[in-house]
């Protein structure tokens, strides 16, 4: 394959099955993985920590200034750390899930959030998956996907990935907060989640994860060859 780096962004829904790609797609080409969902989460992590309520928007941003996060390849899997705390597990409850939402709303977070994420892409060389990356964070991406799958094969998703953390929960319970999470991460003024004008739609419901990585595979491949023969 060429030696050109690219920035590929792939947004979509809570378990669309984007970070799984993500992570995969990076890891086959050499590149990094950036799950920037798990940035927003270790900010909702601290917030819940510190006793602060979701909707003390002031009090919240003024965390970020002395608030550090970062992401860690750490024998081959990414681990994500806050003020230099391994917090990748503590992350994944569903109570950080009901918490991030309405903490990455705000406006200082997301400024913060998105100036490290452009950061980390300025060399290319980097698979970004989160709700803003292909509108906000890299506009000019070189590919961009928008994953979607159905609620119900959403839910499952979620169900059990929880069920292997030993958190057992009613489908019911799981899809109800994954119902509310998709309005306010639709509805929400700063940054919501959009698809791209001109991202490629990926609809997972029925794929495998092979299926979805060799997809974005095959895309990238054919943007290398193009991009050799101008
Ligand atoms: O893993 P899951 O699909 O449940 O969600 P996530 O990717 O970990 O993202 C968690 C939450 O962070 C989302 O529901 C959004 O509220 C927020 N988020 C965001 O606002 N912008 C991003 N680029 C990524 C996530």
């Amino acid at each position: 394959m060429s030696s050109r780096k690219l920035v590929i962004a792939i947004d979509g829904p809570a378990a669309s099955g984007k970070s799984t790609t993500a992570g995969l797609v990076a890891e086959r080409l050499g590149y990094l993985h950036v799950d920037t969902g798990a940035m927003y989460r270790a900010i909702a992590l601290k917030v819940l920590r510190e006793r602060i309520g979701m909707e003390e928007k002031e009090r919240i941003e003024a965390l970020m200034p002395t608030t550090h996060v970062a992401l860690k390849l750490r024998n081959g899997a990414l681990r994500v750390f806050l003020d230099g705390e391994d917090v990748t597990d503590a992350i994944r409850t569903p109570h950080v899930s009901k918490a991030v939402s309405p903490v990455s709303g705000y406006h200082e977070v997301r400024r913060a959030m998105v100036r490290e994420q452009r950061l980390l892409g300025a060399e290319g060389g980097i698979v970004m998956d989160g709700r803003d990356i292909g509108t906000v964070v890299f506009p000019d991406a070189d590919l961009k996907f928008f994953m979607v799958a159905g609620i119900e094969a959403r839910a499952r998703r979620r169900q059990e990935e929880l069920a292997a953390k030993g958190t057992v929960l009613p489908l019911d319970a799981v899809l109800i907060d994954m119902r509310e999470r998709d309005a306010r991460d639709t509805g929400r003024a700063e940054a919501p989640l959009l698809r791209a004008d001109d991202a490629i739609d990926v609809d997972t419901s029925a794929m495998t994860i092979e299926q979805q990585v060799r997809l974005v595979l095959d895309t990238v491949s054919k943007k290398l060859q193009e991009s050799e023969a101008q």
